[in-house]
């Protein structure tokens, strides 16, 4: 059986290496994997973490890319690649344009699609976007369906997807976690070890959704800063996102000592350094299911989530992209010792680490059965 994986992003990138390594393991597999690049710098580093040398290169990546740009590309690129290549299944990973690209791809040349990370649903269209449609656009032309909880496999049942091409794995993210997360972690970047993860009160601050590029984004920032001016022993560390747009607003809006602003981090650093700090605030997809996964207290900034497991565990809380809302909910978690510890709680609601294991177990018996 040839599997071909077919991953662009840094998420994509963390979610299917465990898939990548599971594939290579096994000897009657043959894995081939296939990048499109959307991203480059944050993918490379992924790669380079788990050791993935990716058999084709689409190198598609270009500043200011739109979503057209990353659909052409791929969609061309990947065509040429499948026809070569003849997998008998190719997998993707989650909702981006590169991910419904592949799909696509493989639809027209009628290869099986297995979508990892099905059944994920806002209900908004428009929110995350274009990731909702990109997800529900892959689903209609995937033939094995991997949702990560049950939450997911019924949203797929309601959606009238057949119930014995569904399989609950968990999420691979608890795969990759368990790969990188150490006790006595020690960073390479001196900052994050000076930080006083002790004595002071650590945000961990993540923002680039589209929906939020804008007014949301500003609201989120200036109530970061402000809270920051309010509370001495508040510090925030932002690893922020390449896109030009983020380092414009963040850097008009989150001006102050105590706001680190630095590079994309690493998974590795980046998961442990989430162990670390008090608080996480975000509009992450990925952090919304690592945050509660290490007990950490997740403030939501999107105005819908389709990762409600963390907000019913109350590990995580969705607050909007209101300045007033987002200002009042990290003030009561940084004054409200009570409130704090009723939401950092260890839940899991995302798998037990071995996904990877589980999707491909499935993929193999069902095709040498
Ligand atoms: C993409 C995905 C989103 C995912 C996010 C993860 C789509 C439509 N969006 O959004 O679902 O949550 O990745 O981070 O597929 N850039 C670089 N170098 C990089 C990566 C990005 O410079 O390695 C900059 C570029 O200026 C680029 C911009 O970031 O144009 C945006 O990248 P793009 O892939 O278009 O969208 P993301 O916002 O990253
Ligand atoms: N991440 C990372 N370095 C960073 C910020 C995030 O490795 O500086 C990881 C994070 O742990 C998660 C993934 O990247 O696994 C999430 O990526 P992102 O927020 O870009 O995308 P999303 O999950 O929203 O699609």
């Amino acid at each position: 059986m040839k599997v071909m994986t077919v991953f662009g992003t840094r998420p994509e990138g963390i979610k299917m290496a465990p898939i990548v390594k599971e594939l290579e393991k096994r000897d009657n597999v043959e894995s081939v994997v296939c990048i499109t690049a959307q991203h480059r710098e944050m993918l490379d580093q992924v790669l380079s973490l788990f050791n993935i040398k990716p058999d084709h290169d689409l190198n598609i990546f270009s500043p200011g890319q739109t979503l057209t740009d990353i659909t052409n590309k791929a969609l061309k690129g990947l065509e040429d690649v499948i026809k070569l290549e003849k997998p008998d299944i190719l997998l993707v990973q989650g909702d981006t344009t590169t991910v419904f690209a592949g799909a696509l791809a493989a639809f027209y040349q009628k290869v099986k699609v297995g979508h990892v990370e099905a059944g994920l649903r806002s209900g908004n269209i428009y929110s995350p976007y274009p990731e909702e449609a990109n997800r529900k656009m892959t689903g209609i032309i995937s033939h094995y369906h991997f949702a990560p909880t049950k939450m997911n496999e019924e949203n797929l049942l309601k959606e009238g997807y057949k119930s014995d091409r569904i399989y609950i794995t968990g999420n691979t993210v608890i795969d990759a976690l368990k790969h990188t997360v150490k006790e006595d972690y020690h960073f390479q970047i001196d900052l994050l070890n000076q930080v006083d993860y002790e004595n002071k009160k650590v945000i961990l601050l993540t923002s680039h959704r589209r929906e939020n590029i804008g007014k949301p984004m500003e609201n989120i920032f200036s109530a970061v800063r402000d809270i920051v001016e309010k509370h001495d022993d508040v510090e925030v560390i932002f690893p922020r996102h390449l896109n030009p747009k983020v380092r414009e607003i963040s850097d008009k809006f989150l001006k102050h000592e105590r706001i680190h602003l630095i590079e994309p981090l690493d998974y590795e650093p980046f998961s442990n350094l989430i162990g670390k700090v008090s608080l996480v605030v975000t509009d992450s997809g990925g952090l919304q299911e690592e945050a509660p996964t290490l007990g950490k207290p997740v403030l939501v900034v999107r105005e819908e989530t389709e990762r409600p497991e963390g907000i019913e565990s109350g590990t995580a809380k969705l607050v909007g992209t209101s300045y007033d809302k987002i200002f009042g909910e990290m003030d009561k978690l940084i004054s409200d010792k009570n409130e704090y510890v009723k939401m950092a709680n260890a839940t899991n609601p995302y798998g037990n680490g071995t996904a990877a294991k589980k999707i491909v177990d499935i993929l193999v018996e069902d095709f040498y059965r």
